[in-house]
């Protein structure tokens, strides 16, 4: 019997799909992410062929040395930062991800952060909760009314698509986008215009979204000098992963007024948090939650486990990483 051990509790409906299968399941029995230390321990308990891994999971040479009967790291994740693709290559590891799982969810979070900043509902709800309310006051809170403004993307791949396509069919908004290779998808059916470079997004963007995956050359994407491009009414959401914003620099622009606010469901040091981003009023905070809803959360289950199935019953995993 083939052995999986899987880094966090996930949807049953997974282990489920393994157990049919014929695979035997260890689940890790803490409720929180693993060290690599913790992680390499379990690993050495037996010889697991596969790992169903979670995207806080470094998995690296030293995982790899730690387990060598493993042939598999499967992601529940569509980001892939934390493998080292390269060392797995070289050892014939198979990486995969779950690259449609959460999709129109994590959009539909991504426009959960533009409203909520836009329309203030955080700062009002805490205004309400305060007991400051005295009645209508012209004056409370003005936000930012979204219709006909220009929506800059950075990276438009699937994520990025349906953002857009909010964007432009619910609110008529002008799309700018910027991604290494273009679109034809968003600019036919959602009119948006491609920008050869990131700048040119952000100068002209009213609300910029990110959707680009971690790597080198994503890699603190979003720094000081770019942020300073932005307009100061304009609007930084992040749902992609947090070490694409220099989250310091992001801390000091709120405060002084260099752009207007920022809407964060990724962290720089998740699940550490930049000194002083919680005390500022005009930023939204959520805790990397942009796929959690029942179904993207099973479906993500199921897309994981069925790339292990794949490998040992059908010779390949469909999402390999590379
Ligand atoms: C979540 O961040 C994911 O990559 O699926």
């Amino acid at each position: 019997m083939k052995q999986v051990f899987v880094t966090r509790k996930i949807p049953e409906n997974g282990i489920a799909i393994l157990r049919e299968r014929g695979f035997g399941v260890d689940v890790s029995p803490h409720d929180r992410p693993l060290t690599q230390d913790e992680l390499i321990e379990f690993l050495q308990k037996k010889p697991y062929e596969a790992v169903l891994s979670m995207l806080s999971d470094r998995i690296d040479a030293r995982v790899f040395d730690a387990s060598p009967s493993t042939k598999i790291f499967a992601n529940y994740a569509i980001g892939y930062d934390n493998f080292d693709i390269a060392e797995a290559k070289k050892r014939g590891i198979y990486l995969t991800n779950t690259p449609h799982g959460g999709v129109d969810r994590v959009a539909e979070h991504a426009w959960a952060l533009i409203l909520a900043l836009s329309c203030k509902v955080v700062e009002g709800d805490g205004y309400v909760r305060a007991g400051k309310f005295t009645g209508f006051d012209p004056m409370l809170l003005q936000g930012m009314k979204v219709r006909g403004r220009v929506l800059g993307l950075v990276g438009a791949g699937r994520i990025g698509t349906e953002v857009a396509k909010i964007g432009a069919l619910g609110f008529g908004m002008r799309i700018a986008y910027y991604d290494i290779v273009r679109n034809p998808e968003i600019e036919e059916l959602h009119n948006a215009t491609y920008w050869p470079t990131v700048e040119e997004v952000l100068k002209q963007s009213d609300i910029v979204s990110l959707h680009v995956p971690l790597c080198d050359a994503t890699r603190h994407l979003i720094d000081a000098s770019k942020m300073g491009m932005m307009k100061p009414s304009a609007y930084l959401v992040n749902t992609s992963r947090g070490a694409v914003v220099d989250e310091v620099a992001l801390v000091d622009a709120l405060r002084n007024g260099v752009i207007a606010g920022a809407g964060l469901d990724v962290f720089e040091h998740e699940p550490a948090i930049s000194p002083g981003l919680t005390e500022l009023s005009n930023v939204v905070l959520t805790p990397h939650i942009a796929s959690s809803t029942v179904e993207a959360r099973e479906e993500m289950a199921k897309m994981s486990v069925q790339n292990i199935v794949d490998m040992f019953l059908g010779g390949k995993p469909t999402d390999m990483v590379y």
